[in-house]
């Protein structure tokens, strides 16, 4: 109504004048403002009631990506690695149609009280499958297992290599001793999982390590000694990712220092408030 009436007057009147102070003075504006802004947030804000009442996990949450940053995801990870984007694209929906993947953990999911409303995606572990499958790694190190969601998606991505003669195998490290219960069966012939504190577990290591992913303690400091502890281990061309790099420049520090590239993936997550993660990716430069 104010806008109909300025557009009539012209912003050059005084009657537009008055007619703004008094939109600011008795709240139209600011409320008008708030009401624009709001629009950015109301969906999240409304799917914080309803996931509030569900029975799923409580931090490192689970859920899908939207396809934009899906596509996003596989032209980054095109450029960085010097593959073919079709490919990219092709492993990353290998692994979104790996159903019975899916079903597994819903399965077990089912018979945990707490957890048995859960619906599990891969979000930015998609960008770790899909690295697995272009690298071949001998050996991948994930520090922090949790449930093994990760742990699944990356003995995954290890089993395929397997059927296609690339063998590699999986090392999971987590302080707690209940972490892991998903990493079992079939999956658990393609690795272990260790108790202990991971810096410890780590400067006890000899074999060289292809793909290293930190996703344990996320105080900076504890963050900054496990990449610390990882460098005897380092092959020429051994990759980090940090899954904590939306949060903090402990990844990105460490490259410069080491002299190593390092780059970024943000996650949109999709039907879901959590604002995302991400992927931080360290990486030897061509010449060391
Ligand atoms: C965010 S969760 C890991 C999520 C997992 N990577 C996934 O993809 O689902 C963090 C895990 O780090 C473990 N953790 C915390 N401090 C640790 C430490 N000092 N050493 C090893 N693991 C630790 C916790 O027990 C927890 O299970």
């Amino acid at each position: 109504m104010i806008n109909k009436v300025k557009t009539l007057l012209g912003e050059d009147s005084r009657i537009f004048g008055f007619l703004d102070f008094v939109a600011f003075k008795f709240g139209y504006h600011a409320r008008r403002r708030r009401k624009f802004a709001l629009n950015y947030y109301a969906k999240k804000i409304s799917m914080i009631s309803s996931w509030s009442k569900k029975r799923t996990e409580n931090y490192n949450f689970y859920y899908d990506i939207t396809e934009k940053n899906l596509v996003d995801l596989c032209h980054l990870m095109s450029t960085i690695f010097s593959e073919d984007y079709k490919i990219i694209y092709s492993y990353a929906n290998e692994l979104k149609m790996n159903k019975g993947l899916i079903s597994f953990i819903h399965g077990e999911f089912a018979d945990d009280p707490k957890m048995k409303d859960a619906r599990v995606a891969f979000a930015r572990r998609i960008g770790w499958y899909v690295l697995i499958r272009i690298t071949r790694p001998r050996l991948v190190v994930e520090t922090g297992v949790h449930q093994g969601v990760g742990a699944l998606v990356i003995a995954s991505a290890l089993m395929k290599n397997i059927e296609e003669g690339s063998h590699g195998r999986y090392l999971g490290i987590d302080i707690d001793p209940n972490s892991g219960v998903l990493f079992k069966g079939e999956f658990a012939e393609v690795g272990d999982i260790k108790i202990g504190d991971s810096i410890e577990i780590l400067k006890g290591m000899s074999e060289p390590v292809d793909l290293f992913i930190s996703d344990s303690d996320h105080e900076n400091e504890y963050e900054n000694n496990e990449y610390e502890a990882f460098i005897p281990l380092i092959r020429d061309n051994s990759i980090i990712i940090s899954d904590n790099s939306h949060a903090n420049s402990v990844l990105a520090d460490f490259s410069l220092k080491h002299n190593r590239n390092y780059f970024f993936f943000a996650e949109s997550p999709l039907d879901h408030w959590y604002p995302g993660a991400g992927i931080g990716f360290s990486i030897a430069k061509k010449d060391n």
